[in-house]
């Protein structure tokens, strides 16, 4: 994919579906007591996965418009012994939990890249639950479960801010006769939470301490809310290049996610939210944002799992600030869709950054212009995605290969660059 150096980004896009709320809203309607209207649904690869999983296990899954699907809720499940997730660490380890609540045996596996992820952090919790759990070396996929008792309720403290981890227990309480506790040290991403609660599930939630028991779970109708994880990008590129102002409707601000937001305003970043809403129990709204001069600034602590998947974006805004920006406690990114520690410093550094890598984070030394280079995404999507950002702003743009793989969470991301005025030219299209 060739870029071309931008001069502006102006104008008004519709915020892409939340990847994570798509997920949740498939795997729980599979299971909800009647038939769920899902509008608006992340299509990206990853939430497809989850989708074609659900279809293939017996779910009945219609698409009635472009943009809308019915799910028809089972409460047993068809016998399938080989669960292909792809690409998609939130599939495993959602349907992991699911699956051992629901008395699925079954083998879950997925690509190169998913067997590089650590599984472990789920085995650990559900194996307390009753599940017989194996792992390739004891913390990756394959994961071949087989429930063999009847425990379903623990009481589990999170050791790392997951909010993967804590969805795949809540999934596998659901049909546990006693009550299950989950206390988490940070408070991550809360969207499954959020669903079961509107969904009727027995749910308390305080604070940093989720309880949950049995109960059933009543159909949705949902609008799925814009992800905040895709908006990243096109807020930062609208801050680093002058002369933009944009608009992206209709975006997730979840408290638990809109840590880049504070983040950005911290820098010194001009963003606006307007239209404050609420959907199916998440906050939404739209967000204006223009050029603006940022300054550096120290990121660690609580604030980070609020912003986990966009700190590789934050790195780059932090690359055109002035002075020096450090971000620490991000050990989690190495284990994303890939080291996105050491991939983010090599192939920004490559085109003239000045980054050092930490044991646990990033020093960023700001203001650096950077130039074209030839730059590697890695196979993974959100790399993928700051790389093409970074290249709007270099000086005689820049080519990144293997650019399709923004279609795992954002199928539209090109398109929308376009629509805001960028020059692109995709090759493999
Ligand atoms: C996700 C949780 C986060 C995030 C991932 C999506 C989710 O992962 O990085 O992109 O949908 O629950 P962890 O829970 O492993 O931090």
């Amino acid at each position: 994919m060739k870029i071309y150096k931008s001069i502006s980004l102006k104008g008004k896009i519709l915020c892409p579906p939340d990847k994570s709320i798509t997920h949740r809203a498939i795997i729980l309607s599979s299971i909800a007591s009647g038939i769920s209207i899902i509008d608006r649904y992340c299509m990206g690869k990853d939430c497809k996965v989850t989708l074609s999983i659900m279809k293939n296990l017996g779910v009945k899954i219609e698409k009635i418009s472009k943009s809308t699907i019915i799910i028809q809720g089972v409460l047993i499940f068809s016998h399938k012994k080989k669960i292909n997730c792809q690409n998609s660490g939130t599939a495993i380890r959602l349907l992991s939990g699911l699956f051992n609540s629901l008395k699925v045996n079954c083998i879950l596996y997925g690509s190169q890249q998913l067997s590089l992820r650590p599984m472990k952090r789920i085995a650990e919790p559900l194996k307390k639950m009753g599940a017989k759990f194996f792992l390739k070396s004891n913390n990756f996929s394959p994961i071949i479960i087989n429930r063999v008792k009847k425990k379903l309720a623990i009481r589990y403290e999170l050791p790392i801010a997951s909010a993967q981890v804590k969805s795949s227990i809540l999934l596998s309480s659901l049909r546990g006769k006693e009550t299950t506790c989950i206390i988490e040290r940070e408070k991550s991403r809360d969207h499954t939470e959020r669903m079961l609660s509107y969904m009727g599930a027995n749910i308390v939630v305080s604070n940093k301490v989720v309880k949950i028991k049995k109960g059933v779970l009543f159909p949705i109708n949902i609008k799925i809310p814009g992800d905040l994880s895709s908006a990243a990008f096109l807020i930062v590129a609208a801050i680093l290049i002058k002369n933009s102002f944009i608009n992206i409707k209709n975006v997730g601000l979840n408290d638990t996610r809109t840590g880049i937001l504070d983040a950005l305003l911290k820098m010194g970043a001009k963003i606006i939210i307007k239209n404050k809403h609420v959907i199916a129990n998440e906050k939404v709204g739209d967000i204006i944002v223009c050029f603006s001069k940022l300054r550096g600034y120290n990121f660690s602590g609580e604030n980070i799992v609020r912003m986990i998947d966009e700190i590789p974006i934050l790195v780059l805004a932090a690359t055109q600030a002035e002075g020096r920006t450090i971000i620490s406690g991000v050990s989690e990114l190495k284990v994303k869709e890939s080291n996105r520690i050491k991939n983010l410093a090599t192939e920004l550094n490559e085109m003239g950054a000045k980054i050092k890598v930490e044991k646990d984070g990033f020093v960023i030394f700001g203001r650096k212009r950077l130039i074209f280079s030839l730059l590697n995404s890695y196979g993974d999507h959100r790399l993928g995605m700051v790389l093409v950002v970074a290249s709007l702003i270099a000086k005689g743009g820049g080519f990144v290969r293997h650019s399709l793989i923004f279609k795992d969470s954002y199928p539209d991301f090109i398109n929308h660059l376009r629509v805001l005025g960028c020059n692109i030219t995709l090759f493999d299209e």
